[in-house]
């Protein structure tokens, strides 16, 4: 048996999984249609869609995505109110239950081991009509289950692949593919060996239009035209890290295929002595600021935790200290993590005046900074006046602790950081004993 065959075995949902399912849906929409009965809200229609009503979940994988399709002419008030009502209705015998924010309230909940989310939608026509985002689910079903034609296994694969390489998602934190995106590339290309074939020879720009709709993107890494909604990109939330990670897989699978692209090693933490030996090696300096990760969703954290990632390092940057590069984590806490060639500078500073010949300037800056003290030296450089001068910041650290308040950071970060914070560099950084930042140590700077 090959590989794929292989994984095909331990990933597609047997026939006993999907009658399951289908009990479990069909208790889900009597609730459904219930709860509208006793408050009387009519003409609204419970809807399976996402992987589940496609054949295209992976076994075990116990995610159903069930809309609430209220008739076009609603209101959005009465769609979020009425979508509540019933919603709520429905999970008085849910194991869990959670009231999501996305555009529009949802509710997430556990049923009977289902990760199971209820989602208030409007009948539209047609996709490019939407009222709200996930309108679009239904078309995207409907395209699918026209199209796949047996297909199913090729998608599965695909969305195996993906996950195993940490690049299936396309939530703000992963920015990579989504389910619908792995349906569409397995339609395109006909199969999981052809999309990996393909994409080998991916460039930035590379378009994908199944019904030839013509509209272009050009400024994003891959455009795959909804065959649904012309005007929209399915891989829109796709990073040119994502991307670029992929086609490197994708070539290193096409040479040798392997088990543990689609099921990978679990990771071990890094522990104190591989910390130790890791900076003896390299020689940089590690800086880690550290502080209580703000209680928000993903969506809202990881984008705060990237801009202050790039908010520090051009903090870092002006003030002449070299980062190579930086990861960020959250669990309890928050951590941005940088390398730098050097922690510390030295005490002196080179500090540019204006050309001598500007006489005003020149003279005024001369005052300043001749024979004053802290200043090393003063002489001529290229025509430009140059002052010597001592360093306000000479470590990262007290830069970091003096200065972090005036990096852009976004408004939860900001709070937390306002709480207070933690600056701890090289072997200090062991102090930070959470086994999952620890895994993230040891996947820092590596493709897979
Ligand atoms: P899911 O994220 O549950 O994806 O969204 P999925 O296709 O069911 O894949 P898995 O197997 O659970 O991982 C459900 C549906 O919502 C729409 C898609 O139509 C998707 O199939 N959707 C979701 C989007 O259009 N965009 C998104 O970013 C997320
Ligand atoms: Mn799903």
């Amino acid at each position: 048996m090959n590989i794929e065959e292989q994984v095909l075995l331990r990933i597609k949902p047997t026939l006993e999984e999907a009658e399951i399912i289908k009990d479990i849906v069909t208790e889900l929409f009597d609730r459904v249609k219930v709860a509208a009965k006793e408050f009387e809200i009519p003409g609204i229609e419970p809807k399976l869609v996402g992987s589940a009503a496609r054949g295209t979940w992976i076994s075990g994988t116990h995610d159903l995505d069930i809309f609430i399709s209220f008739p076009e002419d609603a209101s959005r008030e009465e769609l979020e109110e009425h979508g509540l009502m019933i919603a709520r209705e429905v999970s008085k015998d849910a194991e869990y239950v959670e009231e999501r924010y996305a555009e529009h309230p949802y509710m997430n909940m556990q049923y009977q081991g289902f990760d199971v989310d209820i989602v208030p939608c409007f009948a539209v026509d047609r996709a490019s009509n939407i009222k709200s985002a996930v309108d679009r689910t239904p078309f995207h079903n409907e395209f699918i289950k026209e199209n796949i034609n047996g297909r199913e296994d090729e998608v599965l694969l695909l969305k195996q692949f993906m996950k195993g390489t940490g690049v299936y998602g396309s939530e703000l934190r992963t920015q990579g593919f989504s389910g619908y995106l792995t349906e569409l590339l397995t339609l395109n290309y006909g199969s999981f060996k052809e999309v990996i074939a393909n994409a080998c020879d991916w460039r930035p720009g590379t378009i994908i239009d199944l019904k030839s709709h013509g509209t272009i993107k050009h400024d994003e890494p891959l455009s795959v035209i909804d065959p649904t909604d012309p005007k929209r990109n399915v891989a829109a939330a796709l990073s040119i890290d994502r991307f670029a990670g992929f086609i490197d897989i994708c070539r290193s699978y096409t040479e040798e295929p392997a088990m543990h692209y689609f099921f990978p090693e679990p990771e071990k933490p890094l522990d104190d002595m591989e910390i130790e030996n890791l900076l003896n090696e390299r020689k940089s300096s590690f800086v880690a600021i550290v502080f209580k990760a703000p209680d928000v969703v993903d969506d809202i954290l990881y984008p705060q935790l990237d801009k202050m990632k790039s908010g520090v390092r051009a903090l870092l940057e002006e003030n002449e200290f070299t980062v190579l590069n930086s990861i960020t984590w959250a669990g309890e806490d928050a951590v941005v993590l940088m390398e730098l060639l050097s922690s510390r500078l030295p005490e002196v500073k080179k500090h540019q005046g204006p050309p001598v010949w500007v006489r005003s300037h020149a003279q005024a800056f001369k005052s300043k900074y001749e024979s004053t003290d802290g200043v090393f030296s003063f002489y001529v450089e290229n025509g430009y006046y140059v002052a010597d001068i001592k360093r306000k910041f000479a470590t990262a650290k007290d830069l970091l602790e003096g200065r972090i308040n005036t990096c852009a950071l976004g408004k939860q970060i900001t709070l937390a950081v306002n709480e207070g914070f933690r600056i701890l560099v090289d072997r200090e950084i062991c102090n930070i004993e959470d086994e999952d930042f620890r895994i993230s140590m040891r996947k820092w700077n590596k493709i897979l």
